[in-house]
């Protein structure tokens, strides 16, 4: 919903240190672009650590459900992830941020 979207985009400044959504651009991390049904660890210019490929090789894809898990506890979910972020807390938060990604995935 595109209030969801717009509270997501709020959320999202917490990423945007290391992330553009809305252009195929990398930073510190990979663009998140087209993210959803996106295999983890796939962006093909951005170098991952050993552990987002190894996840995506098991079949991790990015949707609703393994997004939700991954940014409430990047480490606990990819262990070794090279993602430095703490995760988000609030349910609302990951679900709103969600929905602006989507915006930008087909
Ligand atoms: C990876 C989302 C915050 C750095 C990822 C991936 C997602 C994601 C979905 C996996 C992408 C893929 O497989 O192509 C988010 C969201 C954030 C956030 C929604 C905010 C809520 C941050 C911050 C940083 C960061 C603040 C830097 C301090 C990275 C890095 C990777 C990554 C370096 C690659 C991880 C690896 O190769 O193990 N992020 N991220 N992210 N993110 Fe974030």
């Amino acid at each position: 919903r595109a209030q969801d979207a717009a509270a997501g985009e709020k959320v999202f400044t917490k990423c945007k240190v290391c992330h553009v959504a809305d252009q195929d651009t990398n930073k510190i991390g990979p663009s998140l672009h087209g993210v959803i049904g996106r295999t983890a660890g796939t962006h093909p210019d951005f170098k991952y650590s050993e552990a987002m490929i190894a996840a995506g090789k098991s079949g991790v894809k990015w949707d609703e459900p393994t997004l939700t898990t991954y940014l409430h506890d990047p480490k606990a979910m990819i262990k070794g992830t090279k993602m430095v972020f703490p995760g988000l807390k609030k349910d609302e938060d990951i679900a709103n941020v969600i929905a602006y990604l989507k915006q930008f995935s087909q």
